[in-house]
C-alpha cells in the first residue's frame, strides 16, 4: 500500500476520504460525529485564502486505509506551525500507516520551510501515544465544556447583561470585523498570546480577516461581540454557528486586553452573546467551548455561566526537525 498525494481530488477520492472519517468516528463516539460529506468535499476542494492544505492517503483494495491532511497557514516559510491530522481505519492500526503518513507530512512541512507543527487530539485516545512516540509534546490541555441553553436559570443572562462594567459599551458583527476595528481586534487577539506562545507571529488585520474567511468558506457563520472602551476594543468573544442546521454552536476565542482585565468584561460579553443567540438563533440549543486547563479564570467564567465538563482535548506540538 503506497502513500499517494491527492493534488486535485476527484469525487471518488473525496468519497473514500469521507468513508475513513466515518469509520474512525463510528469506532470512537467520544470523538464526536464525523463532518458532513459536504464539509469534507469543501475542505478537500477548497484552496483557503492564505492557508494551503495538502492531502495524502494510503489506498487498499476497497478504498482508503488511512488519510492525512496538513494545513499550512500563511505563505511558505511563515513563522506559524503547520497543522496535521492523521486518521487510520480502526481495523488497520498499529501497522505503521500513521507513521508513513506522518513522514509524508513531515516532508511537506520541510518543503514549506516550517519549523513547527501542531495537532489537536482527544485525551485518552491512541493519538496520544502515537504523537508522543514521534517527537510531539503536549502544550495545551483544553477542557471541553457544553452549555445547555434550555437549562439556564431564568433571568441569569439578563442579570449578567445588566451588570455592565462602567465605561464600556458593546458592539457586535457577523462575519469579518468592520475595517475600522480590524487592527484593534488583532491587538486583542494578541492578548491570548500568553496562552499560545508557540503560535509565533503576532496577529494583524489580515490574519484576523483570514480567520473569518476560513469560517465563511466552510459555510459556517462567525458571530462576534466586542467590548469597546474609548472607541477601542477592550475584549471580544466569538461564536461559530455550523452550516447545515446543527443545534450546537461553538465558542471560539474570548480575550480581554490585559489593562481591562478583572472587571467582569469576559462574563458580560459572553452573556451578551447568549442573549444574541436566544433572540436570533432559536435552533441553537447547545454551545461547546474549550478551556485551557491552565486558564482557571476563563473556566470559572464558563462554570458561572452554567457550562458542564464534557471531554478533554490536547494540543500537541513538535519541531519539524524532530519528526521522522
Ligand atoms: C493515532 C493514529 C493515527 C495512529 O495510527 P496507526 O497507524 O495506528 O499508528 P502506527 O502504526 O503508525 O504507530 C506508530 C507508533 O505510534 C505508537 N502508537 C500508535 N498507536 C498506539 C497505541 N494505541 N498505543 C500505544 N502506542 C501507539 C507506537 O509507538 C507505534 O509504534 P509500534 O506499533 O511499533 O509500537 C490512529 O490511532 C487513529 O487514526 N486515531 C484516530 C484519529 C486521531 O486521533 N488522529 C489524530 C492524530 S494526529
Amino acid at each position: 500500500m503506497d502513500v499517494i498525494e491527492l493534488a486535485d481530488p476527484t469525487d471518488a477520492q473525496i468519497r473514500q476520504w469521507h468513508d475513513v472519517l466515518t469509520a474512525v468516528s463510528a469506532a470512537d463516539p467520544a470523538a464526536g460525529p464525523p463532518p458532513g460529506a459536504e464539509c469534507t468535499a469543501a475542505r478537500l476542494l477548497g484552496a483557503d485564502r492564505g492557508s494551503r492544505e495538502r492531502f495524502w492517503a494510503v489506498a487498499d483494495d476497497d478504498g482508503y486505509a488511512a488519510v492525512a491532511a496538513l494545513r499550512l497557514p500563511g505563505g511558505p516559510g511563515a513563522d506559524r506551525p503547520g497543522e496535521i491530522d492523521v486518521q487510520v481505519r480502526p481495523e488497520l492500526r498499529r501497522a505503521g500507516l500513521g507513521r508513513r503518513l506522518l513522514r509524508a507530512a513531515a516532508a511537506g512541512l520541510r518543503a514549506d520551510r516550517r519549523s513547527g507543527v501542531i495537532a489537536q487530539v482527544s485525551a485518552g485516545t491512541p493519538a496520544v501515544p502515537f504523537l508522543e512516540a514521534h517527537g510531539f509534546t503536549c502544550v495545551l490541555t483544553l477542557r471541553g465544556l457544553v452549555l445547555d441553553l434550555a437549562a439556564l436559570p431564568p433571568g441569569r443572562v439578563a442579570g449578567l447583561l445588566a451588570a455592565a462594567p462602567a465605561g464600556y459599551t458593546l458592539m457586535r458583527w457577523r462575519g469579518t470585523v468592520p475595517d475600522e476595528h480590524a487592527e484593534a481586534l488583532a491587538r486583542a487577539k494578541d492578548a491570548m498570546a500568553d496562552l499560545v506562545e508557540y503560535e509565533g507571529a503576532p496577529w494583524d488585520a489580515d490574519r484576523v480577516r483570514e480567520t473569518a474567511e476560513l469560517v465563511a468558506k466552510r459555510g459556517d457563520e462567525l458571530y462576534t461581540i466586542a467590548a469597546l472602551h474609548d472607541g477601542g476594543i477592550a475584549g471580544f468573544t466569538e461564536l461559530v454557528v455550523p452550516a447545515g442546521g446543527g443545534d450546537r454552536a461553538a465558542q471560539y476565542d474570548t480575550a480581554v486586553v490585559p489593562e481591562h482585565r478583572g472587571r467582569r468584561l469576559g462574563i458580560w460579553m459572553k452573556a451578551a452573546m447568549l442573549d444574541w443567540v436566544a433572540r436570533e438563533l432559536p435552533r441553537i440549543r447547545e454551545i461547546e467551548t474549550d478551556n485551557a486547563g491552565d486558564n482557571p479564570h476563563m473556566l470559572a467564567v464558563n462554570e458561572e455561566l452554567g457550562y458542564r465538563r464534557e471531554r478533554e482535548t490536547r494540543e500537541y506540538h513538535a519541531l519539524v526537525a524532530d519528526l521522522p
